[in-house]
């Protein structure tokens, strides 16, 4: 297919003097058809040229050959110049892809490079709360979308599998591991022990001691404590994977806190080495005032690492073992300070740049009850489970009363369910915290997952009613030339430069955003036109649109993580 927005990008290329991929950034796509289809805007050119933008926009375009077959029209408008494109070729380049790939804006920019995406991560023996929801939907989205576009992609869930608190669990079970029943409700018991055994240790300095204790013989390997330590994480592991399985989560590697222990060895010599390792009150940092953040901690004072030490030894590991060209980390914006420290420090390891240059923390915002925020330590933990099932519950209802015929509820209704809160935590930049509400979440006619689908059945129901996709040789170019169909061709014709886009912010949202405008798109061209009709070459146009839309559609929700039901 040919890149307008590529081929318009080189030509101005050669006439300004801005690398490709500035240029690239700025081009936009106007919102009324009379801007053209691709518009680059000159104001940023001004200050630095010292013209008008209008002067600039003049300049460039007595400069530029544009291939007149596919840019049929360059225009001036203000500050602007408005490219048309040939809308035949368009709408002839579209169909042909539609048809022959089945895995439609999918490319190879990728080229290989290899990204380490680092999400979900929960603490093992703690709830998988709401807001862990947020980093395996934005990871596991990443994940796919990279992976669409030809880059090699390794998922890695960094489990919170280790620390003093471990010491405590440990303690409290040996105490009073026969009263509670793990099985049953792991980490519910879990938490009950840890809460318990907080409160001796405040008592009693020897409870904590006791604690202290197991600890150390954790680390020094002691088979009793390492057992326990094994139990209460496999425990922990099968109540997550309800989870996984509910969102359909998958990781290339469980490599959490505790696979580095014998690996931070190594961290603190390279650390040493570098001449910036000081003593700080009995603890061992790295200072960073000069950046204007607080000390690094590598080594507490009573001897123990850190979870930033770990987060070294795994920069290292991740490195060797990948050869990442970016690492991304995805967790909520508390952790920012967190991610900025281990990647300052991470200079001082003695790393190729590109190792450097390749670290990311991806953050994101909190997610809001209509109660408040969500927090580990002072209850109001909502269980994803919980939440997740009480998705599908909802669902089933509202199926059950506008559908009540329908074959396989239950399979539909958790596509739906679980598809509105995978939307629902996509639909806005990351970083906004996102409030849940239950009404919008499923709302059928809203800015939702639930609307997308619906969008899809009916486009399926449509191509049906049609009797199945036409031929595309039978599709006439000149039937998809209104403005409502075009404005249809177009934005699918965006499809990859969209996923692209995703990649360079690491923002699903762009793509949710855009799954609602094609599905909105879809619904007025459909409220404009009948597609069903007596004219054949008509119908065939309009039902192979219809197609796209549904094709498009199903292959954006599944790359956000979201499956399509066939019927709802
Ligand atoms: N376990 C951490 C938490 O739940 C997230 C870990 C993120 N990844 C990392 N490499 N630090 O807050």
């Amino acid at each position: 297919m040919v890149n307008f927005k590529s081929e318009i990008t080189k030509e101005i290329a050669k006439v300004v003097n801005l690398d490709e991929k500035e240029i690239e950034s700025y081009i936009e796509v106007p919102k009324e058809v009379s801007n053209g289809d691709y518009a680059f805007p000159c104001f940023r050119l001004a200050k630095s040229l010292k013209k008008s933008p209008a002067i600039i926009a003049e300049d460039i375009k007595v400069n530029i050959r544009v291939d007149e077959n596919q840019i049929t029209k360059v225009e001036v408008a203000g500050g602007y110049l408005n490219f048309f494109v040939n809308k035949e070729s368009i709408i002839e380049q579209v169909l042909q892809e539609i048809n022959k790939n089945e895995e439609y804006g999918n490319s190879e920019i990728g080229n290989g490079k290899k990204i380490v995406i680092d999400y979900s991560s929960p603490n093992i023996a703690k709830t998988f709360h709401i807001g862990h929801l947020r980093t395996t939907v934005i990871g596991a989205a990443l994940y796919n979308i990279y992976k669409y576009l030809g880059y090699h992609v390794i998922g890695i869930n960094h489990l919170g599998d280790y620390g003093t608190q471990f010491g405590k669990l440990i303690e409290g079970y040996k105490r009073w591991g026969s009263e509670y029943n793990l099985e049953e409700d792991p980490i519910e018991k879990l938490t009950e022990i840890y809460v318990r055994i907080s409160d001796a240790c405040k008592e009693d300095e020897k409870v904590l001691d006791a604690c202290r204790d197991n600890f150390k013989k954790l680390e020094e390997g002691d088979p009793y404590c390492v057992e326990l330590w094994t139990k209460f994480k496999n425990l922990s592991l099968k109540e997550y994977q309800k989870v996984y399985d509910l969102l359909g989560s998958k990781f290339d590697s469980w490599n959490g806190e505790a696979f580095y222990v014998d690996k931070m060895g190594e961290v603190i010599e390279l650390l040493e080495k570098s001449g910036k390792l000081i003593e700080s009150q009995g603890a061992r940092v790295i200072d960073l005032e000069d950046k204007g953040m607080p000390p690094c901690i590598i080594v507490k004072s009573n001897g123990s690492s850190t979870y930033a030490t770990r987060d070294l030894a795994a920069i290292l590991y991740r490195a060797r073992t990948y050869d990442y060209d970016k690492a991304l980390y995805v967790t909520s914006y508390e952790q920012v300070l967190h991610f900025k420290q281990i990647f300052e420090v991470a200079k001082l390891l003695g790393l190729k740049q590109k190792y450097i240059d390749g670290l990311e923390h991806v953050s994101y915002g909190m997610v809001l009850l209509d109660s408040g925020k969500m927090s580990t330590r002072g209850g109001n933990v909502v269980k994803l489970e919980d939440l997740l099932n009480e998705a599908i519950e909802r669902a089933r209802k509202i199926i059950e009363e506008k559908n009540p015929e329908l074959e396989n509820k239950e399979e539909i209704a958790k596509k739906v369910g679980i598809g509105a809160v995978i939307f629902n935590d996509l639909a806005n930049s990351r970083i906004k915290d996102e409030i849940f509400n239950w009404d919008h979440v499923l709302n059928f006619q809203g800015e939702t997952g639930p609307y997308i689908q619906y969008t899809y059945v009916r486009t399926k129901s449509i191509v049906e009613k049609a009797g199945g996709i036409p031929e595309v040789s039978k599709v006439k170019t000149k039937n998809l030339l209104d403005d409502s169909s075009i404005k249809i061709i177009k934005l699918i014709s965006n499809f990859h430069d969209i996923l692209v886009q995703v990649t360079e912010k690491n923002e699903p949202s762009l793509l949710s955003r855009y799954l609602i405008e094609v599905a909105k798109t879809y619904s007025n061209f459909y409220n404009e036109n009948r597609i069903i009709i007596d004219d054949e070459d008509v119908q065939n146009a309009r039902v192979y649109l219809t197609y796209a839309v549904s094709k498009v559609l199903k292959l954006g929700a599944g790359l956000l993580g979201i499956e399509m039901p066939e019927k709802m």
